[in-house]
C-alpha cells in the first residue's frame, strides 16, 4: 500500500506538485493523469525518491519511505520511465538483468527470469536476448522496458507512460498484456498516462491532476459519470458516455432471450408464439441460427449461422457494452445475442438497456 500524504514539491519559486494526498490500495492500479507538466512524473520519482517531496509524507506498507536509503527502496520498486530508457550499450538480457545483478541472483536464476519475463511480455527469447536497444522497435523496446521493471518482482510498479510510443494497435496490445499479467501478478501499480481511454482501461483508479493538484480521485466509472468540476468534465471530453460503457461488461446488462430449441428434425418451444423472429439453439443451448416466422415455422426454415456469421451477429460474454453498442450499430439492430466460448446462448443486450446505464 502507498500512501502520499500533503506532498509538496517546489523548484524555486513554481509549485510542480502542491499538497497532493493519495492512498494506493495493495494489488491496485492507480492511474495519474493530467496535462502536460502537471506534476505526474514528479508525483512517481517522489515514490522512489528519484525527487525529494519538500513538504509532506509518504509510506510504503505503513513505513516512511524516509527511512529507507534511496538505493534500497529502489530495489522494491519496478519503474518503467517516459520514453522507455534502455541502457543504449547494454544487451535486451543486460538491461532486464540490471536488478537482480545489484541483488546478487546467481547467473543461472538471472537467465531464468530474463527468459520467462521475455515469454511475459510476449517477446521470443531466443531472438532477443541478445539484441540491442536500436535493434528493437519502439513496441519492443516499450516491453523490454516493461519486463526490466518486473524483474526482480518488486510488489510495487512505476510506470511512467509505459505504452506512450506506439501506434494504437500495439498500445492495445501492450494494455491488454499488462493487464493479464497485472491478474496474476497483482502488484500495487503506479501508471501514468495522457490517455484518458488508457486510463479507463488499465485503472482501478484514477487520480486526474491540474496544476500539481489533485483534482478528482475516483474509479473510472464514477470518474467518467459524474466530473467534479468543469475541468474534469471537459479533459473526459463529450464522449464520456461512450468511454464509460467501455467498462461496463456486457453480462451485467444481459437480458433472458426466449430461444427456439431445434433437436433432430424438431422445433421445441412454443413456435406460434414467435413473433415475427427468433434465435434457434440445440439441445445443449449452442447457437444454430434464426428462424424468420414470417416466411416459416418450419424447423427446416431455420436459418443456420456460421463461425463467420457468429462473429458478426452475437457478442462474446467477455465484450463491453461499447463492444455491443458497435456491432449492433454496424448491422442496424437493435439488440444482440451474448454467446459463451461454446457459442452458448446466454442472452441478450439491447439498445434500450445500454441507454439505460449511460443515462444513469
Ligand atoms: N528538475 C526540475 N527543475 C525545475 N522544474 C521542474 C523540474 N522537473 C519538473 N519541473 C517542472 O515541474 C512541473 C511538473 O513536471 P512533471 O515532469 O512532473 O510533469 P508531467 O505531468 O509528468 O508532464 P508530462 O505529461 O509532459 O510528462 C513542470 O512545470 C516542470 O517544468
Ligand atoms: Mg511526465
Amino acid at each position: 500500500m502507498i500512501l502520499m500524504e500533503e506532498l509538496t514539491k517546489r523548484y524555486g519559486e513554481s509549485l510542480a506538485v502542491d499538497t497532493l494526498s493519495v492512498e494506493v490500495a495493495a494489488g491496485e492500479v492507480c492511474v495519474l493523469i493530467g496535462p502536460s507538466g502537471c506534476g505526474k512524473t514528479t508525483t512517481l520519482r517522489m515514490i522512489n525518491r528519484l525527487v525529494e517531496p519538500s513538504e509532506g509524507r509518504i509510506f510504503i506498507n505503513g513505513e516512511d519511505t524516509r527511512k529507507r536509503p534511496p538505493e534500497l527502496l529502489r530495489r522494491s520498486i519496478g519503474y518503467a520511465i517516459q520514453s522507455v530508457g534502455l541502457f543504449p550499450h547494454m544487451t535486451v538480457e543486460q538491461n532486464i538483468s540490471v536488478v537482480p545483478s545489484i541483488l546478487g541472483w546467481d547467473r543461472s536464476r538471472i537467465s531464468n527470469r530474463v527468459h520467462e519475463l521475455l515469454l511475459l511480455v510476449g517477446l521470443d527469447p531466443a531472438g532477443y536476448t541478445h539484441k540491442y536497444p536500436t535493434q528493437l522497435s519502439g513496441g519492443e523496446a516499450q516491453r523490454v522496458g516493461v519486463a526490466r521493471a518486473l524483474a526482480a518482482d518488486p510488489p510495487i510498479l512505476l510506470m511512467d507512460e509505459p505504452f506512450g510510443a506506439v501506434d494504437p494497435l500495439t498500445r492495445e496490445r501492450l494494455q491488454q498484456q499488462f493487464l493479464s499479467i497485472q491478474k496474476e501478478l497483482r502488484k500495487t501499480v503506479v501508471l501514468v498516462t495522457h490517455d484518458l481511454d488508457e486510463a479507463v482501461r488499465l485503472a482501478d483508479r484514477i487520480a486526474v491532476m491540474r496544476a500539481g493538484k489533485l483534482v478528482q480521485f475516483d474509479t473510472p466509472e464514477r470518474l467518467l459519470a459524474s466530473p467534479t468540476d468543469a475541468f474534469v468534465r471537459s479533459f473526459v471530453g463529450a464522449d464520456r458516455a461512450l468511454k464509460r460503457i467501455s467498462r461496463v461488461p456486457v453480462t451485467s446488462m444481459m437480458q433472458p432471450v426466449k430461444t427456439l430449441v431445434r433437436s433432430g428434425d424438431t422445433l421445441s418451444g412454443d413456435v406460434s408464439q414467435v413473433p415475427r423472429f427468433a434465435w434457434v439453439t440445440d439441445a445443449d443451448g449452442r447457437l444454430l441460427g434464426w428462424l424468420d416466422t414470417a416466411q416459416s415455422r418450419s424447423p427446416d426454415s431455420v436459418f443456420e449461422i456460421d463461425a463467420a456469421q457468429v462473429e458478426y451477429l452475437t457478442v462474446p460474454d467477455s465484450a463491453s457494452a461499447r463492444d455491443a453498442l458497435s456491432r449492433m450499430l454496424g448491422q442496424g439492430v437493435r439488440s444482440i445475442p451474448v454467446i459463451d466460448e461454446s457459442r452458448r446462448l446466454l442472452g441478450e443486450v439491447t439498445l434500450r438497456s445500454i441507454e439505460e446505464v449511460t443515462a444513469e
